[in-house]
């Protein structure tokens, strides 16, 4: 292996570009080798404008390239399970964004092929290399506020994504607010015990086709005696909006802000500032971060702060809520960390 973890981005689109392009020049100790996307034109396109020579329409070529360390898994959710399964069969490390998969049985099935083959996975939950949250983590394990008793977050998106994409996410639950039942578990040092979901279609009725909605709420409990809540949006007519609330036995934390730039103005009408507008603005830093702490990792053999057991814990989550919301009752957990065993 050289120096630079040579990395070969599978899935163009909205996250895959912007991995792509981070990946040329911004990620210490890895470096872009190759592209692909089914798309036509697509990956032909990226290749030429990122100036490497090698792009593909099938996967399957590059997972078969011995010239490629390591494979940044950004196809759509549905396809997730293949994906991993045939890169650990020829031994890349993994990057691969959340979730996971769309089901338990896939997931598991998955965490038994990485332990086999012994690749190094790393799944997309961001928000840990984000320095707010990273700075939250920090002071919440000094003691800072005390025990953390409550977690309130919120995830509103500045729109949806298209139909074509909500379909094959999982639903909202599963797609967004797994990034906030992951970060809950993670500054709370705590599993998850009982989950109610609620949910509601309030601004795109093409949710129905889906079988999804674009407001939802979650009711977490945790093992360490604590509770939180979960919004999740795809309304927000005002930017990508994304904060939390992590209340301790002290003191608390309040992580994010809307502001896009420290600047302010002010005129007769009023002041105003830019508000940020979405998840690629709001989490650059995080993407860069994550994607170093992945290299990192490849290169001296140590397992990431966020792995396919993290993950899975957290789709179990997800699909806890889903149900929750679809019967009406609350769902108990009782897994947790025991997926390590797998
Ligand atoms: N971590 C985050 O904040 C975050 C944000 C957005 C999306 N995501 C995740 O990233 C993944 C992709 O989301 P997106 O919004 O970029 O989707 P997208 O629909 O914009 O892009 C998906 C791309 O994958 C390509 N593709 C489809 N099948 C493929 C295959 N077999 N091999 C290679 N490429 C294939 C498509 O042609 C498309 O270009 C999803 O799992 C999503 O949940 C994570």
């Amino acid at each position: 292996m050289t120096n630079q973890i040579r990395c070969a981005v599978l899935g163009l689109g909205r996250l895959g570009y912007f991995h792509a392009k981070h990946l040329m020049s911004e990620v210490q100790g890895a470096q872009l080798t190759a592209v692909c996307d089914p798309m036509r034109g697509r990956a032909e396109e990226a290749a030429k404008e990122f100036g490497i020579s090698k792009w593909s329409e099938n996967p399957c070529e590059l997972l078969e390239d011995d010239s490629i360390d390591a494979v940044i898994i950004v196809t759509p959710t549905s396809t997730h399970a293949e994906m991993i399964i045939k890169a650990a069969e020829n031994g890349k490390h993994i990057f691969v964004e959340k979730p996971l998969t769309l089901s338990l049985a896939e997931s598991k099935e998955v965490m038994k092929k990485i332990k086999e083959t012994g690749v190094i996975c790393q799944v997309g939950f961001m928000r840990r290399f984000d320095p707010a949250y990273a700075d939250a983590k920090k002071r919440i394990d000094a003691g800072e506020i005390g025990k953390p008793i409550y977690y309130k977050g919120f995830t509103r998106d500045y729109g949806s994504p298209p139909a074509e994409f909500i379909k094959h996410s999982g639903g909202l639950f599963i797609d967004c607010s797994i990034h906030d039942y992951d970060i809950a578990r993670y500054l709370m040092n705590a599993e998850v015990t009982s989950v109610s979901g609620h949910g509601r279609i309030l601004k795109h009725p093409f949710m129905e086709e889906c079988g999804d909605v674009d407001q939802a709420l979650t009711y977490l409990e945790f093992d360490s005696g604590a509770a939180g809540d979960v919004e999740a949006s795809r309304n927000s007519p005002y930017g990508h909006d994304i904060r939390a609330e992590i209340i301790g036995t002290t003191g608390a934390i309040l992580v994010g802000t809307l502001r896009n730039r420290h600047v302010t103005v002010l005129t007769e009408a009023g002041s105003s500032y830019d508000i940020i507008p979405d998840f690629q603005t709001r989490f650059k830093d995080a993407y860069r971060l994550e994607l170093e702490h992945f290299a990192a990792c490849v290169q001296k053999g140590e397992t990431p702060i966020v792995t396919e057991v993290d993950a899975a814990i957290n789709l179990e989550i997800g699909i806890a809520a889903t149900d929750s919301f679809r019967t009406g009752k609350p769902v108990k957990l009782t897994k947790g960390s025991s997926y390590a065993g797998i």
